[in-house]
C-alpha cells in the first residue's frame, strides 16, 4: 500500500508535544459552499465506543450531518454514509472495531458509492491507522479527534471526488464552539468542559489521542448550560478527563467548584460531573456537593491501585494513605454513592501490591467499580515496563477484585429496600410497558413496576429488593392504588 502525500497521518512524538502556547478558540462553523447540500436524500449511520467524550463526539458529527441534509439511520443497512467514532484505552477495543469493520464490508459489495469512515481515539495511533490502510480497503475516510469540523468537506472529497480521505493530526489541539449538535437524549445531556489530558498517567493512551488540557470558557459553558435548560433537559453531566483540573489552563482564578456553584445556580434539577482525579479534588468541591441539592450526590474516584508503589510507577500523584484521607471526606457527605475503576496487572504487580487493592477494597465499600486488566498501549511509559507477572494471575486478580467489590455492592443496595427514592425515569422495559427503568440521585439503576411515566419524570418508588448491579422496585402511587 503506497501512502500518499496528501495524507496526513498521526504521529505519537507530536502528540506527546506540550508547549506553553496560549488555546485557539474558534467559534465559527462554516459548511463550504459546494458540500451544503451533499447530504440530500441520503442516510447515515455512526457507531460509537468508548467514553462520554466520544457520545459527545458523535452527538457533533450527528449534528453537522444533519446541517448538511442527511438523515441519521439506527442500523447500518441501506445507508450512504458510515462513521466508526473509535476509543484505544485497551487492546480488545481494537479488535471490536476490526470485527464491525469487517461486517461492514458486506454493505460495501452491494453499494460502491458507500462511505465507511473510521473517526476517533484509536485513529490517533499510527500503528492502527497502517493497518486500516493496508487490510481495509473499504474504509474511504479517515479523520481524528482533532478535525470532526472538517467533517463536510471531507465527505465531499470522498463522495464527489471518489477520492480516500486521511487527515490526522497530532497535536494540542483547539477549542471549538459552536459546532453543530444533535443530543441523542431527551432528558439528559453531556456538556464538555474541557478536552484533552495532561496527567500522562504512565499507562494510558488519552494525553496522546485527546491533546493538551483545554478547558472551555465558564461563558461558554454556562451558556451552553442555560441553553439545555431551556430546551426542558432534566439532567447534565459535565465531562472532563480530570474536571477538577478544569480552568488552571486558562488562569488561577478558575476553577472547578466555582463552575460547579454557577452551573447548580441555573437550576437544571440534575447536575452530574466526571471525572474526578483524586490528586485535585478540593475542599471546595465537596462544600458545593453538600450546599446544592441539584449537585448529585455521587462521585466517581478513580483508585486505579490501592498500593503506593504502584500508584507512584502509574505516575498518578498520590498515595494509598492519601486516597483514603480524601475517600472519608467525600464519604462523610451526606446520602453520598463512590464508584471507582481499578486496574489489575500493572507491570510487576506483586502479589502483596494487590492484597493492598484488595485491603482498600474492603475499606471503601464502594458503590460500583470498573475494573480492567492492564492493557500495554504502544507508545506509553507502562508499556514498556518489564512484567514477568503471567496472564493467568491476572484473570485470577480480576476475579477475586470482582468478587470484593460485588460483596460490597449488594450490601449498600440491600441497605435501600424499604426506603422510598426519588427515580428520574429513563423508559419503559422493551418486553413490559409497566416496567420502567431509571436511575436515582445516587446514580443507582432502579427496574420498576409503574405506570404512565414519561421520561424525564421524577417519580417516588418504593425499593423492594437491592441487587448487586440494580435495584428492584414499585412506583409508589400505584402501590397506594393497590391498597
Ligand atoms: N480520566 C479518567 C480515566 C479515563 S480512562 C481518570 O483519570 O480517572 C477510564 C479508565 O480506564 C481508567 O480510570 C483506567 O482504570 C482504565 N484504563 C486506562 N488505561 C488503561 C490501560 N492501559 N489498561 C487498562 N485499563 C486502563
Ligand atoms: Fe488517562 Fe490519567 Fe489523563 Fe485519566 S488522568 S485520562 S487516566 S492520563
Ligand atoms: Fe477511549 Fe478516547 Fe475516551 S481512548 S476512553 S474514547 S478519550
Amino acid at each position: 500500500m503506497k501512502i500518499k502525500a496528501e495524507w496526513i497521518l498521526p504521529d505519537l512524538k507530536e502528540a506527546k508535544k506540550r508547549t506553553k502556547n496560549p488555546i485557539e478558540r474558534v467559534d465559527t462553523f462554516v459548511i463550504p459552499e459546494n458540500a451544503r447540500f451533499i447530504g440530500q436524500n441520503k442516510k447515515y449511520y455512526i457507531s460509537t465506543y468508548g467514553c462520554q467524550a466520544n457520545e459527545r463526539d458523535s452527538e457533533t458529527l450527528a449534528g453537522i450531518l444533519d446541517a448538511l441534509g442527511f438523515t441519521q439511520s439506527q442500523s447500518p443497512e441501506d445507508v450512504d454514509v458510515i462513521l466508526i467514532n473509535t476509543c484505544a484505552i485497551r487492546q480488545n477495543a481494537e479488535e471490536k472495531v476490526l470485527g464491525e469493520i469487517g461486517n461492514f464490508k458486506r454493505l460495501y459489495r452491494t453499494n460502491e458509492d458507500l462511505v465507511i469512515g473510521v473517526c476517533g481515539c484509536m485513529n490517533q495511533e499510527d500503528t492502527f491507522v497502517r493497518t486500516l490502510l493496508q487490510k481495509y480497503p473499504q474504509v474511504r475516510l479517515l479523520f481524528g479527534t482533532h478535525n470532526l469540523q472538517d467533517l463536510p468537506e471531507m465527505l465531499y472529497e470522498c463522495m464527489f471526488e471518489k477520492k480516500k480521505v486521511v487527515r490526522i493530526y497530532s497535536k494540542e489541539g483547539e477549542v471549538y464552539e459552536n459546532l453543530p449538535v444533535k443530543r441523542f437524549g431527551k432528558h439528559k445531556a453531556w456538556v464538555n468542559i474541557m478536552y484533552g489530558c495532561d496527567k500522562f498517567c504512565t499507562y494510558c493512551i488519552v494525553p496522546y489521542t485527546r491533546g493538551k488540557q483545554r478547558s472551555r470558557t465558564m461563558d461558554q459553558v454556562l451558556a451552553e448550560v442555560r441553553e439545555l435548560k431551556e430546551e426542558g433537559y432534566k439532567e447534565i453531566t459535565l465531562l472532563g478527563q480530570n474536571v477538577n483540573a478544569y480552568g488552571k489552563d486558562i488562569d488561577e482564578s478558575y476553577d472547578f467548584a466555582t463552575l460547579l456553584d454557577e452551573v447548580a445556580k441555573i437550576g437544571i434539577p440534575r447536575i452530574r460531573f466526571t471525572t474526578s482525579h483524586p490528586w485535585d479534588f478540593s475542599d471546595e468541591m465537596i462544600e458545593m456537593i453538600r450546599k446544592h441539592d441539584n449537585v448529585m450526590p455521587f462521585v466517581h474516584l478513580p483508585l486505579q491501585s490501592g498500593d503506593s508503589e504502584i500508584l507512584r510507577r502509574m505516575g498518578r500523584r498520590y498515595s494509598a494513605e492519601d486516597y483514603k484521607v480524601l475517600f472519608d471526606k467525600i464519604n462523610s457527605i451526606p446520602n453520598i454513592s463512590i464508584s471507582t475503576d481499578v486496574i489489575v496487572g500493572f507491570p510487576n504487580e506483586s502479589d502483596e501490591a494487590f492484597q493492598n487493592t484488595l485491603d482498600m477494597m474492603h475499606y471503601c465499600k464502594f458503590d460500583n467499580a470498573f475494573t480492567f486488566i492492564f492493557s500495554a498501549r504502544p507508545g506509553t511509559p507502562a508499556a514498556k515496563m518489564e512484567d514477568p507477572i503471567n496472564m493467568d494471575t491476572k484473570y485470577n486478580r480480576l476475579h477475586e477484585l470482582n468478587r470484593i467489590w460485588n460483596k460490597y455492592a449488594l450490601e449498600k443496595n440491600q441497605a435501600y429496600e424499604g426506603r422510598t427514592v426519588t427515580v428520574m425515569v429513563d423508559g419503559a422495559s422493551k418486553n413490559n410497558k409497566d416496567v420502567y427503568a431509571g436511575y436515582t440521585d445516587t446514580q443507582k439503576l432502579v427496574n420498576f413496576r409503574g405506570k404512565d411515566c414519561q421520561p424525564g419524570d421524577f417519580v417516588e418508588v418504593y425499593i423492594e429488593k437491592g441487587k448487586t448491579f440494580s435495584l428492584d422496585g414499585i412506583q409508589c402511587d400505584i402501590m397506594k392504588e393497590a391498597e
